[in-house]
């Protein structure tokens, strides 16, 4: 998103690095029979996902994933017809900063995050602080299979069917007291496991915020997985947020706390660079970044870097479900 430098020292892939695509193909079927047994038993699968992981090599952690049972979901607006982006293309093509600035970095370098045991800490303005099981939050809501855009800020989009549920199921579960009127999310800032931390390009943790209106709005999603198994770690495991009306940047991987609070949190990159990425950051075509426009976007996977772009949509294609949340708003101000 900022300049990229190559003093963060991150290593490369290497071509033996990354696996055949048959043989891919072939781990992801066996995977999928074993963990069919794991998705019997419910969430049984969470607690075996670190254990399974262990010992392959970084490429291969693409495969090494139970499921996650969810039903389809029937909101307006969650589902879209659009071709999906590769699963290949969604694992290896990702920002998560804290992993390195290249988009092949996490895929590569993110098995070193631990995902359990994990707890998310929920405190600030709401009726009872309190640190949580992931297992537990995971029961607060049904979980559905969900099929977004996600447009990233650098012009690039995919088409990706998530599992989680609305993050209004959290909210309504641990009741925020009225004085909250935004949420902030505090994502994992581990320098052990991350080695991005160490290379100081943001004020870590990573931090994200919603207005409360816009957390709790249905489309805002609470996710644990995508393509019917559990969130792989370059993706954001094992829980992130999904809000497909806005840049990418405002979806935090990783999530460790969750914070309710009176004034409009100062987030991430709205603190590295106030004059490029707003609080807001709902995606809007005909407000540009300053450095380029935000008019078309590229669907990684389809064409190449000289093809046709596509036009980019206001609200990301969602403005029947969220334009009223920002009715009589000045979008450019607000951006
Ligand atoms: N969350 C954390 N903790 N760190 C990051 O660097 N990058 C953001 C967002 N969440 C990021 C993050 C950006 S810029 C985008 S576009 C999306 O994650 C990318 O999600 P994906 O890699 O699953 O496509």
């Amino acid at each position: 998103m900022l300049i990229r430098t190559h003093q963060d020292g991150f290593i490369h892939p290497l071509s033996s690095d990354i696996t055949p695509p048959d043989a891919y193909a072939t781990r992801r079927q066996l995977l999928r029979q074993w963990s069919a047994g794991a998705a019997a038993a419910g969430l049984a699968g969470w607690s075996q996902r670190e254990a399974f992981a262990q010992g392959t090599s970084a490429a291969s952690k693409l495969a090494a994933l139970p499921a996650l049972p969810a039903t389809q979901s029937s909101l307006q607006g969650a589902m879209t017809v659009e071709k999906l982006t590769s699963l290949r293309d969604a694992t290896t093509y990702n920002n998560y900063y804290e992993f390195g600035t290249e988009k092949s970095y996490p895929a590569l370098q993110a098995h070193t995050l631990k995902t359990s045991p994990w707890s998310i800490e929920v405190e600030g303005l709401v009726k009872k602080p309190t640190r949580f099981n992931l297992e537990d939050v995971m029961k607060w809501g049904a979980m559905q299979e969900r099929i977004y855009r996600l447009r990233c800020v650098e012009g690039w989009s995919m088409v990706i069917p998530w599992i989680g549920y609305s993050l209004s199921d959290l909210i309504k579960h641990v009741e925020p007291l009225p004085s909250a009127k935004y949420v902030e999310f505090v994502t994992q800032a581990d320098p052990q496991t991350m080695p991005g931390i160490r290379g100081g390009y943001l004020d870590w943790p990573y931090t994200e915020g919603l207005r409360m209106d816009e957390a709790m709005h249905p489309l805002t999603l609470l996710t644990f997985g995508m393509y019917g198994e559990v969130l792989p770690k370059q993706n954001g495991a094992p829980v992130r947020l999904v809000v497909p009306w806005k840049y990418g940047f405002k979806s935090g991987k990783s999530i460790v706390k969750i914070r309710f609070v009176e004034k409009q949190p100062v987030v991430s990159w709205a603190k590295a660079a106030p004059q490029e990425y707003g609080f807001y950051s709902n995606v809007n075509p005909s407000v540009d970044h300053p450095r380029w426009s935000q008019a078309s976007e590229r669907r990684i996977g389809e064409g190449g870097l000289l093809d046709k772009k596509r036009k980019t949509q206001m609200f990301n294609g969602y403005e029947a479900q969220v334009g009223s949340l920002y009715a009589g708003m000045d979008l450019v101000k607000n951006f």
